[in-house]
Order: structure tokens, then sequence, then C-alpha cells
């Protein structure tokens, strides 16, 4: 092995990515199978979940697909016997599914706040559950987390969707006290402003995309290949001794 190698990777390891069908998940989770590790896509839609597969197949890597709803317990529970069929019990669990469903807080009705934190909080505690005691009995175990700058600040209506975010970093400080002393991080990685469908809307007004640009140090807008790095890096053998942490992949939109 190169030295890279025994760093950074993730070859004979297993992931599971939910919301790996799309966006961010998407990026990551072709990132985590060209680095190695044979991945499982978790989503509801086959379609996107087979069109991602492809595309991996193509690179090269090892994947396969869980088509499953994140929405409700049940659901959680039906997703995670699932997704260990193919390659067994996961290394890496990234939670990457997430809605935003954007009422203003005060229109904010029980649907909006259930359905928000079943998927964006919920779906990923469980996971969690279900996961980190393994990985702490086989000494090795990364969860990933992605969460949002509506984590830190208000902005555009963030509402429960904010508040999901801000408890989805509490969660992963929390899983990082349970289970680091036995091998297994738990870190959140928080975006910027994405080009992905989640936010297809918000990309309809030339303006506000300009607007949400220039307040990044970068000078652009941020795309799913921009977690590439950052996820295989929390994946891996070398990010060992960081855990609970909250690392922003923002192009510096947080700290200007
Ligand atoms: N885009 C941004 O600017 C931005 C910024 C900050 C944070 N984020 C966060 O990044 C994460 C990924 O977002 P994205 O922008 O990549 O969005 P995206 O392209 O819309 O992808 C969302 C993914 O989650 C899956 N998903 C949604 N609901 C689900 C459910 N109930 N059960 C299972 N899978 C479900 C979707 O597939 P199906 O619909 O087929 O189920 C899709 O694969 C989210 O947690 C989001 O909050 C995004």
């Amino acid at each position: 092995m190169t030295y890279l190698e025994d760093l950074f990777s993730l070859a004979g390891r297993t992931a599971v990515v939910t919301g790996g069908s799309s966006g961010i998940g998407r990026g990551i989770a072709t990132a985590l199978a060209r680095a190695g590790a044979a991945v499982v896509l978790v989503a509801r839609g086959q379609k996107a979940l087979d069109d991602t597969a492809a595309q991996i197949t193509a690179a090269g890597g090892t994947v396969a697909v869980v088509p499953g709803d994140l929405s409700s317990r049940a659901g959680v529970r039906e997703v995670a016997e699932a997704a260990v069929e193919p390659f067994g019990e996961p290394d890496v669990v990234v939670s990457s599914a997430g809605i935003n469903l954007r009422p203003p807080l005060g229109e904010t009705d029980e649907a909006t706040w259930d359905a928000t934190m079943a998927v964006n909080l919920e779906a990923p505690f469980w996971l969690g559950q279900r996961f980190g005691p393994g990985m702490a009995e086989r000494g090795y175990g990364r969860l990933i987390h992605v969460s949002s700058q509506q984590a830190h600040r208000a902005f555009v209506t963030s509402g429960v969707y904010g508040v999901s975010k801000g408890g989805l970093e509490s969660l992963a400080r929390s899983q990082a006290e349970a289970w680091s002393p036995r091998g297994v991080t738990a870190n959140t990685l928080v975006p910027g402003f994405v080009l992905t469908p989640l936010n297809r809307r918000l990309q309809d007004d030339p303006d506000r995309v300009r607007a949400l640009a220039d307040r990044t140090l970068v000078g652009r807008n941020s795309v799913p290949d921009d977690f590439a790095g950052a996820a295989v890096f929390l994946a891996s053998a070398a990010s060992g001794y960081v855990t609970g942490q909250s690392i922003h992949v923002d192009g510096g939109f947080s700290v200007h």
C-alpha cells in the first residue's frame, strides 16, 4: 500500500448513502465508490437510483440500489435491513436524503413538521442506532451527515428545515460521544448553496443565484462534486481523530 492508499483508500469498505440518487448524495456516493468502497444507494425513486448506479458502474465502481422511503420508522427499518443484503454491514453511513418544504415558520402545519423531522433528523438517528453499535464492535465506523447553513443562521425561510439541521449537527456530536472511543467517528458536512434539484425553485431567479455566489469567497455556487474530497476524507482512515465536527464545504459562504 502506498502512503496515500493507507490514508484515503476505501477498498474493502462498504458504504450506505441515503439520497444517493441525486445531488450531493449522488456526488458523495460516486466519490466513495471511486475511492474503492462498495456503495449502496438509498432513495425512493427507482429510475434515478438506476441511472446513478449505471454511472458509478461505468466509472468502475461497485454499487447496489435499495429503493425505500425514510419518512417513517418502519420505512427506515426496512431500508436498513435491505441495505445490508448486497455487501454486508456498512463501515460508512452517509445521510444525505433531505427535504426542504419552505413554508415560513408561522405557516408551518403538523404535516410539514412531521415530514421534515422524519426525513432530515429521525432517519439519520435511527440509522445510527441500527449501525453505530456494530461499527463500534468491529472497531471502525464513519457516520457522515449533510446539514445546512440554516443550522447556523436563519435565511431563505429556514423554518423547521433549519431546526432539523441544527438537530442533525447535535446528533453527530452525541453519536461521537457514544461511539468514538471505539473507532466510530460522526461528523457533519455543511454545504453552502449547491445547484441541485432540491433548490430548483430558487435557481429560477438568476439575480438571487448571482447574489448567493457573491456571498462565497470562491466566487461561485457549489456543485455536488465539491463534496468528493471531504467525503472521502471523512469516510477514510485519515479522519480517525476528527469527530463531532461540522465541516463547512461552502466556498467560504459561512465566513463572509
Ligand atoms: N442543495 C443545497 O443547496 C443544499 C444546501 C444545504 C444542505 N443541503 C442538504 O443536502 C442534502 C442533499 O440535498 P440535495 O440538494 O442533494 O437534494 P436532492 O438532489 O433533491 O436529493 C435529495 C435526495 O434525497 C432523497 N430523498 C428525499 N426524500 C426521501 C425519503 N423520504 N426517503 C428516501 N430518500 C429520500 C431523494 O430521492 P427520492 O426523491 O427519489 O426519494 C434524493 O436522492 C439534503 O439533506 C439537503 O438538506 C442541500
